[in-house]
């Protein structure tokens, strides 16, 4: 008897994992590109995709036969061999971006780590240890380890898990002022995700991304980007930084990049990396060699002619489509968010309920803060499937009224 025919779910939850999930009561046997299938024979278009994970989709067949094939030559060796798919991958994303060296981690969390600890690690090396503190977002997210969640300064993901770990700062999303105030002679780095995804997918504009820029230059210190869950082409560019035409010179990555296989990573520029020397930093798991398999043939897929055009396409065809929704349904929708394929549609009011009548029309959908439904397509998400996607909410949205 198979997992599955036990039906976990069914038991009266009677599960042995802990209580820390809100898990909701379907599970899936198979995945194919946009659908998932579940247990009970039902057919859903998964627009979360793992939480803008799987960015090519399920079981994409490009990514399983690169790791079925990586399965029968080495699964784990350490970072004390040379491992040939990590340079490859490596390379792939230096050649395609501002980073000129990378550091391979297990998850976004990890991978924020290792960029305050990038950050810190430079002004230590050049004689300005005191220079230690990181200014970031207030109730942003940047992950789950005690670090993190001391970055992100949410109440939320930090009460009961005291003492915070000291050495950030915050400031509300769009102070210019009580940001420039916060800056001083101890502060190493400006951290912040160009798009808030927890936070509701809040768009920071491209001239505050440039005046952050300007502000680090000015201060001389370290911008860092969190691309976790905006970067690898989710918004139409490799980086969602580049619409603004900045450079950073810490940014942290992960979801996508793995397409459902555990891959995060810090990239640098050597500016910053010449620090990270042997022995600085380290993961057993990070860079091995079944995820920097998936990672290249992620990347292959991503930098492939055209790919991120199409992604701009699409998601210009589904934000003009949904803001049309909108338009209709006024009293519902409050507004729409969001660049590229991660998308947000802010609700009037608490969006759970509504996000269980699309999950019953067969569309899976998941919560941001602010009311906010996010749709996370995979990349490669067809116009038919968007146009399904559509159908569905437009057809909750007139149930509702
Ligand atoms: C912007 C951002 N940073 C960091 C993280 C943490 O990533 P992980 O859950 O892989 O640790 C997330 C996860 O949602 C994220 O959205």
């Amino acid at each position: 008897m198979s997992l599955y025919d036990l039906n976990v779910y069914k038991i009266n939850f009677m599960t042995s994992l802990a209580n820390n999930y809100k898990r909701r009561r379907i599970s899936f046997k198979k995945g194919k590109g946009s659908f998932l299938y579940s247990t009970k024979g039902k057919k859903y278009l998964d627009f979360v995709q793992g939480i803008a994970v799987n960015s090519l989709g399920h079981a994409n067949p490009y990514l399983s036969k690169a790791l079925k094939t990586q399965i029968n030559r080495v699964w784990h060796i350490s970072n004390a061999f040379l491992i040939p798919e990590g340079e490859k991958l490596a390379k792939k994303i230096t050649k395609n971006t501002f980073a000129e060296k990378v550091i391979f981690q297990n998850s976004g969390a990890e991978a924020t780590e290792a960029a305050i600890k990038a950050a810190r690690r430079y002004f230590y090396s050049i004689g300005k240890k005191e220079k230690n503190r990181i200014l970031c977002i207030k109730n942003s997210f940047h992950g789950r380890t005690l670090a993190t969640i001391s970055a992100s300064g949410s109440k939320k993901n930090t009460e009961g898990f005291g003492p915070n770990t000291p050495g950030f700062d915050h400031f509300d999303c769009g102070d210019f002022k009580k940001m420039k105030k916060l800056i001083t002679k101890k502060t190493a780095a400006i951290m912040v995700e160009p798009i808030l995804g927890e936070g509701g997918i809040k768009v920071i504009p491209d001239w505050c991304l440039r005046e952050l820029r300007k502000i680090c230059n000015k201060k001389k210190i370290l911008l860092i980007l969190d691309e976790v869950q905006c970067g690898i082409g989710r918004t139409g560019k490799f980086f969602s930084f580049e619409y603004a035409k900045v450079k950073p010179d810490i940014v942290p990555i992960a979801k996508g990049i793995g397409g459902g296989f555990p891959v995060g990573a810090v990239l640098m520029t050597n500016r910053v990396a010449k620090y990270m020397s042997p022995g600085s930093h380290g993961s057993t798991f990070g860079g091995n060699p079944l995820a920097m398999s998936v990672g290249n043939a992620v990347l292959d897929q991503i930098i492939k002619k055209n790919f991120l055009k199409n992604i701009t396409k699409l998601s210009n065809y589904f934000l003009k489509e949904l803001n049309k929704i909108k338009n209709i349904y006024p009293e519902i929708i409050k507004e729409i968010r969001g660049k590229g394929l991660l998308i947000g549609i802010q609700l009037h009011f608490d969006q759970s309920k509504f996000i269980k009548s699309l999950e019953r029309n067969y569309l899976l959908t998941i919560k941001a803060a602010e009311n906010v439904i996010r749709v996370l397509p995979p990349l490669n998400v067809k116009k038919s499937e968007i146009d399904l996607a559509l159908k569905i909410i437009k057809k909750v949205c007139k149930e509702y009224k």
